[in-house]
């Protein structure tokens, strides 16, 4: 099935061959490294072209999120130049620098991997931000270290899958956020159709995953004090630039070849492959989320 919406104005989506697929890795997936290697060589021309192949405009983001789509979430935050925005699995940090940049607000960024946390340091540096824009090394599954009420709004996008401890990550965000105060997340990785073992394997080679059928992160959400004020189907960003990634980084691996070497770029490939495949035929669907912290 094709996606019913796309966003209009960059490339049209490739088709990835079902030759494309290596049969034999796909029966075999392994572990590949996707994070460490690609923030520790973020800024090279290379992948500099490759984001913007995929997404159009790079603002440094490392998901399956456009800028057009990002300026939507932030509109249902209400923000303005005095809040503070925690950025939950902030990557690169360049999401967390574009915001600061548009809407004047002040930005921290948490990340559990430290070259992305690095990498976002000197980002900011570069741009002049520092002085509202930070980056801590922290992992979202565990007691965060802000102290309560602390933010305005809450930015997690594409990263909730790597967080097993989902209940404590929620009941995290009730008790960082001020009262009345709202976060927006992706869940990438929502199961909406048969998959089998060999498709998850490969969509979670890159590292830790959790799965869940729908209904679950909305379960949790109350349980934790949240309240979900809206979810949205946006599945279709997914297929679109997981295709553009997979095609983009195609073009590109004589280049990328001598960064990842074979294996690893090989891996990868099939990575971006099985996101596409998985998302264009809505058996795995990635769905936003708005939750609000009550205000008593
Ligand atoms: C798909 S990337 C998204 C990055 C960023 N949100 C963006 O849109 O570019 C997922 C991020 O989650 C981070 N991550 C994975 N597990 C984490 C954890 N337990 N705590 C914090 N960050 C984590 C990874 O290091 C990676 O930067």
């Amino acid at each position: 099935m094709r996606p019913a919406t796309i966003t209009p104005h960059i490339l049209a989506t490739p088709e990835i061959e079902s030759h494309c697929i290596d049969r034999k890795a796909q029966q075999m997936p392994t572990r590949v490294d996707l994070f460490d290697s690609t923030y520790t060589h973020f800024t090279r021309q290379v992948l500099e072209t490759i984001r913007e192949e995929t997404f159009g405009q790079d603002i440094g983001q490392n998901s399956w999120n456009t800028v057009e789509e990002y300026d939507r979430f932030l509109s249902w935050l209400d923000l303005l130049p005095e809040h503070h925005v925690l950025e939950v699995a902030s990557g690169s940090g360049g999401p967390a620098c574009y915001l600061a940049d548009r809407l004047g607000c002040r930005v921290t960024g948490i990340d559990a991997n430290e070259a992305g946390v690095n990498a976002a340091a000197q980002r900011a540096a570069k741009l002049n931000q520092a002085d509202r824009v930070s980056f801590t090394v922290a992992d979202a599954n565990s007691r965060l270290p802000f102290v309560n009420d602390s933010f305005d709004a809450i930015l997690c996008i594409d990263s909730m899958n790597h967080f097993p401890n989902r209940l404590k990550v929620f009941q995290e965000w009730r008790r960082i956020l001020g009262p009345g105060r709202r976060a927006v997340f992706t869940d990438p990785v929502v199961i909406t159709g048969p998959v089998t073992n060999d498709e998850l394997a490969q969509r979670s080679s890159i590292g830790l995953f959790l799965f869940v059928p729908p209904g679950v992160n909305e379960q949790l959400i109350e349980t934790a004090g949240l309240h979900l004020l809206r979810q949205e189907d946006v599945t279709a960003n997914a297929a679109l630039v997981a295709g553009r990634w997979h095609a983009s980084r195609q073009r590109h691996q004589d280049t990328l070849i001598k960064i990842e070497g074979k294996e690893r770029f090989a891996g990868l490939q099939q990575f971006f492959a099985a996101v596409h495949h998985l998302t264009n035929e809505r058996r795995l669907s990635r769905i936003a989320y708005l939750v609000e912290k009550p205000t008593k």
